[in-house]
């Protein structure tokens, strides 16, 4: 599925800079002392969908707790929106739990989904234009960590963030701030931001969640490879790498590795890389927080927390900063 002409002018040059950006950040990672490569690569198409595959795991508790807590409180949370009002969220996905918040939104109201995956925006844009026809959906690819060209035509509308799937945890705690502190620059002095964050919780039921018994998550992870040997060049054997996931307790993190399996040598755009047997390159960060801990951060980033809402179990936890 694509985006109509509309979406898609002026998004040509911004693609290519991002494929660019791919190149050098995936170069720059593999260069670093303990390898890494950044986790928004992940959601290409392959990864979109199998993010969808992941957020259906019975392991993989934080979707469906995340959800609950959305379908129980969302006239709460979405208390005050007029007509007017502009939902932009961060790191849109599928959009799926959105619709909760989506449902109290008064006809007139606005939605600009933001993400860094066109395929996952446009095919969010084509079911819930059908299933919400008064919405005016204003897709925007683009990275949320850099400046975002808000759509004409919505500027001095009140705007309310909305970032969950706890992606905040991916980012090392004062990025997390910086990031916090952009949104609220984008949302406006009057603006509100509802955020989903995962909760600090017994490191098994952690670990089983990045763990799978079916290997999707491993499929995932492995996913960064081959989109190196498919969008760059063919680098990659990926039989010689696994997947790990681990609690770091001393952060407060699940860390997410490939570990190579030998030694081994690869080259991309005519740099070399070598690799020993157990070393890892790593991909992803989720750093869990305790309602409170979350709290002060969004303080130091210029926030006031106005409520925190959970599910029986203490799994997940939805925030709402004014
Ligand atoms: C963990 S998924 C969450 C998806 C959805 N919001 C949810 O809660 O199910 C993260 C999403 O954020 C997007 N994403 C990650 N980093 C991003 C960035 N820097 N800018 C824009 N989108 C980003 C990914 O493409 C992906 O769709």
């Amino acid at each position: 599925m694509m985006l109509g002409h509309s979406q898609l002018a002026g998004l040509g040059p911004r693609a290519r800079v991002l494929d660019e950006a791919f190149v050098g950040a995936v170069l720059d990672g593999l260069s670093m002392a303990q390898k890494t490569l950044p986790c928004r690569y992940f959601y290409d198409a392959r990864g979109s969908d199998l993010f969808e595959q992941i957020t259906e795991l019975e392991e993989y508790y934080p979707m469906r707790t995340e959800a609950s807590i959305l379908k129980a409180h969302a006239a709460a949370l979405m208390g005050g929106a007029t007509s007017d009002s502009v939902l932009v969220e961060f790191g849109s996905g599928s959009s799926r739990k959105t619709e909760f918040l989506l449902a109290e939104l008064p006809p007139g109201a606005a939605y600009v989904p933001i993400d860094v995956s066109p395929d996952a925006l446009a095919q969010a844009r084509v079911r819930l234009a059908r299933r919400y026809p008064a919405l005016d959906i204003r897709p925007v690819v683009g990275d949320f960590s850099d400046a975002v060209r808000f759509p004409q035509g919505l500027r001095g509308r009140p705007r309310v963030g909305f970032f969950p799937g706890s992606t905040i945890g991916n980012l090392h705690r004062p990025d997390a701030a910086k990031l916090l502190s952009r949104f609220k620059t984008l949302l406006g002095g009057s603006g509100r931001l509802i955020i989903g964050v995962d909760l600090k919780k017994d490191k098994t039921i952690l670990e089983n969640a990045y763990n799978d018994r079916l290997g999707v998550t491993a499929e995932f992870n492995l996913n960064l490879l081959a989109r190196i040997n498919r969008e760059i060049e063919p680098a990659f054997d990926l039989e010689a790498f696994t997947h790990t996931a681990l609690y770091n307790d001393l952060e407060g993190r699940i860390e997410m590795h490939l570990v190579s399996q030998l030694d081994q040598a690869f080259e991309i755009r005519g740099r070399p890389f070598r690799m020993r047997a157990g070393e890892s390159i790593h991909t992803e960060n989720s750093y869990k927080y305790a309602a409170s801990e979350f709290q002060a951060l969004a303080e130091r980033a210029g926030w006031s927390p106005a409520s925190v809402r959970t599910d029986p179990r203490g799994l997940f936890s939805v925030h709402v900063l004014t």
